[in-house]
Protein backbone atom coordinates (compact mmCIF):
# COMPACT_ATOMS: atom_id res chain seq x y z
CA UNK A 1 0.00 0.00 0.00
CA UNK A 2 1.69 3.46 -1.41
CA UNK A 3 0.11 6.32 0.07
CA UNK A 4 1.31 9.93 -1.36
CA UNK A 5 1.53 12.94 1.67
CA UNK A 6 1.30 16.02 -0.10
CA UNK A 7 2.10 19.26 1.89
CA UNK A 8 1.60 23.24 0.33
CA UNK A 9 3.16 26.46 0.98
CA UNK A 10 4.93 27.46 3.92
CA UNK A 11 4.62 23.72 5.59
CA UNK A 12 8.35 23.65 4.92
CA UNK A 13 8.65 26.12 7.79
CA UNK A 14 6.97 24.61 10.29
CA UNK A 15 9.31 25.15 13.55
CA UNK A 16 9.94 28.76 12.36
CA UNK A 17 6.55 29.95 11.60
CA UNK A 18 3.99 31.56 14.05
CA UNK A 19 4.79 28.16 16.48
CA UNK A 20 1.69 29.16 18.68
CA UNK A 21 -0.43 28.31 15.77
CA UNK A 22 1.67 25.31 14.19
CA UNK A 23 3.58 24.10 17.03
CA UNK A 24 7.37 23.68 17.45
CA UNK A 25 8.02 20.53 15.40
CA UNK A 26 10.38 21.29 12.65
CA UNK A 27 9.55 20.14 8.73
CA UNK A 28 12.53 18.00 8.62
CA UNK A 29 11.77 16.01 11.97
CA UNK A 30 7.89 16.02 10.23
CA UNK A 31 9.62 13.62 7.55
CA UNK A 32 11.59 11.04 10.21
CA UNK A 33 7.92 10.79 12.14
CA UNK A 34 6.16 10.28 8.56
CA UNK A 35 9.08 7.37 8.01
CA UNK A 36 8.24 5.63 11.65
CA UNK A 37 4.37 5.88 11.48
CA UNK A 38 4.60 4.28 7.82
CA UNK A 39 6.76 1.61 9.21
CA UNK A 40 4.81 1.20 12.33
CA UNK A 41 1.38 0.62 9.82
CA UNK A 42 3.01 -1.43 7.35
CA UNK A 43 3.07 0.71 4.46
CA UNK A 44 4.61 2.86 1.55
CA UNK A 45 4.90 6.48 1.67
CA UNK A 46 6.28 9.45 -0.33
CA UNK A 47 6.34 12.94 0.51
CA UNK A 48 6.12 15.94 -1.30
CA UNK A 49 6.31 19.68 -0.28
CA UNK A 50 6.22 22.87 -2.63
CA UNK A 51 5.13 26.23 -2.70
CA UNK A 52 3.71 26.33 -6.13
CA UNK A 53 0.81 25.34 -6.91
CA UNK A 54 0.89 23.69 -10.45
CA UNK A 55 3.84 21.69 -8.82
CA UNK A 56 1.18 19.77 -6.43
CA UNK A 57 -0.85 19.63 -9.45
CA UNK A 58 1.73 18.10 -11.51
CA UNK A 59 2.88 15.52 -8.19
CA UNK A 60 -0.86 14.34 -7.95
CA UNK A 61 -0.95 13.79 -11.53
CA UNK A 62 2.11 11.48 -10.83
CA UNK A 63 0.59 9.92 -8.10
CA UNK A 64 -1.99 8.75 -10.77
CA UNK A 65 0.54 7.03 -13.11
CA UNK A 66 3.06 6.44 -10.28
CA UNK A 67 -0.28 4.08 -9.12
CA UNK A 68 -0.40 5.43 -6.02
CA UNK A 69 -3.34 3.87 -3.85
CA UNK A 70 -4.26 6.92 -1.32
CA UNK A 71 -3.23 10.99 -0.76
CA UNK A 72 -2.59 12.45 2.32
CA UNK A 73 -3.15 16.44 1.44
CA UNK A 74 -2.51 19.50 3.23
CA UNK A 75 -2.53 22.28 0.60
CA UNK A 76 -2.32 24.83 3.53
CA UNK A 77 -2.99 28.22 2.02
CA UNK A 78 -4.12 26.74 -1.46
CA UNK A 79 -6.84 25.00 0.77
CA UNK A 80 -8.91 28.23 0.25
CA UNK A 81 -8.83 29.05 -3.20
CA UNK A 82 -7.32 26.42 -5.40
CA UNK A 83 -9.67 24.98 -7.91
CA UNK A 84 -6.86 23.24 -9.88
CA UNK A 85 -5.99 21.28 -6.76
CA UNK A 86 -9.45 19.80 -6.39
CA UNK A 87 -9.42 19.27 -10.36
CA UNK A 88 -6.40 17.01 -10.17
CA UNK A 89 -8.00 14.71 -7.32
CA UNK A 90 -10.97 14.69 -9.16
CA UNK A 91 -9.54 13.77 -12.35
CA UNK A 92 -7.30 10.86 -10.86
CA UNK A 93 -9.69 9.85 -8.51
CA UNK A 94 -7.28 8.71 -5.65
CA UNK A 95 -9.02 8.12 -2.45
CA UNK A 96 -7.50 11.75 -0.32
CA UNK A 97 -8.01 12.40 3.09
CA UNK A 98 -7.06 16.51 3.83
CA UNK A 99 -5.40 17.37 7.13
CA UNK A 100 -4.98 20.34 9.03
CA UNK A 101 -2.63 21.17 11.58
CA UNK A 102 -5.02 24.15 12.81
CA UNK A 103 -8.45 24.05 13.33
CA UNK A 104 -9.21 26.09 10.69
CA UNK A 105 -12.74 26.19 11.46
CA UNK A 106 -11.75 28.14 14.42
CA UNK A 107 -9.75 30.88 13.03
CA UNK A 108 -10.49 33.67 10.16
CA UNK A 109 -13.38 33.04 8.22
CA UNK A 110 -11.51 32.88 4.78
CA UNK A 111 -9.85 29.74 6.41
CA UNK A 112 -13.23 27.91 7.00
CA UNK A 113 -13.86 27.19 2.94
CA UNK A 114 -11.72 24.19 1.56
CA UNK A 115 -12.28 23.48 -2.12
CA UNK A 116 -11.21 19.66 -1.92
CA UNK A 117 -13.24 19.36 1.19
CA UNK A 118 -16.12 17.99 -0.80
CA UNK A 119 -13.89 15.26 -2.87
CA UNK A 120 -11.86 14.34 0.38
CA UNK A 121 -13.07 11.31 2.50
CA UNK A 122 -11.81 12.67 5.39
CA UNK A 123 -10.91 15.67 6.85
CA UNK A 124 -8.59 15.98 10.02
CA UNK A 125 -8.47 18.68 11.13
CA UNK A 126 -6.93 20.78 13.99
CA UNK A 127 -4.78 17.80 16.05
CA UNK A 128 -1.55 19.40 15.61
CA UNK A 129 1.03 17.71 13.79
CA UNK A 130 -0.75 13.89 14.85
CA UNK A 131 -3.03 14.96 12.23
CA UNK A 132 -1.27 13.25 9.68
CA UNK A 133 -0.62 10.19 11.72
CA UNK A 134 -4.44 9.88 12.16
CA UNK A 135 -4.91 10.36 8.32
CA UNK A 136 -2.25 7.57 7.44
CA UNK A 137 -4.03 5.29 9.85
CA UNK A 138 -7.52 6.04 8.30
CA UNK A 139 -6.29 5.79 4.92
CA UNK A 140 -4.84 2.63 5.59
CA UNK A 141 -8.48 1.52 7.18
CA UNK A 142 -10.34 2.71 4.03
CA UNK A 143 -7.92 0.85 1.54
CA UNK A 144 -8.15 -2.06 3.27
CA UNK A 145 -12.34 -2.24 3.91
CA UNK A 146 -13.29 -0.68 0.80
CA UNK A 147 -10.37 -1.50 -2.29
CA UNK A 148 -8.77 -4.64 -0.98
CA UNK A 149 -5.76 -2.79 -0.97
CA UNK A 150 -3.10 -4.56 1.71
C1 LIG B 1 -3.08 25.08 7.31
C2 LIG B 1 -4.17 26.13 7.51
C3 LIG B 1 -4.18 27.12 6.34
O1 LIG B 1 -5.21 28.07 6.51
C4 LIG B 1 -2.87 27.84 6.27
O2 LIG B 1 -2.83 28.68 5.15
C5 LIG B 1 -1.68 26.93 6.29
C6 LIG B 1 -1.72 25.72 7.10
C7 LIG B 1 -2.97 24.14 8.54
O3 LIG B 1 -2.32 23.11 8.38
O4 LIG B 1 -3.49 24.43 9.62
O5 LIG B 1 -0.65 27.24 5.70
O6 LIG B 1 -3.42 24.27 6.20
Amino acid sequence: MNIAIINGPNINLLGIREKEIYGTCAYVDLLNKYDEWAKNLGIEIKAFQSNVEGEIVNFIQEAYFDKFDGIVINPAAYTHTSIAILDALKATNIPTIEVHISNVNEREDFRKFSYIKEYCIKSIVGKGIEGYRIALEEMKKYLEETKWVI
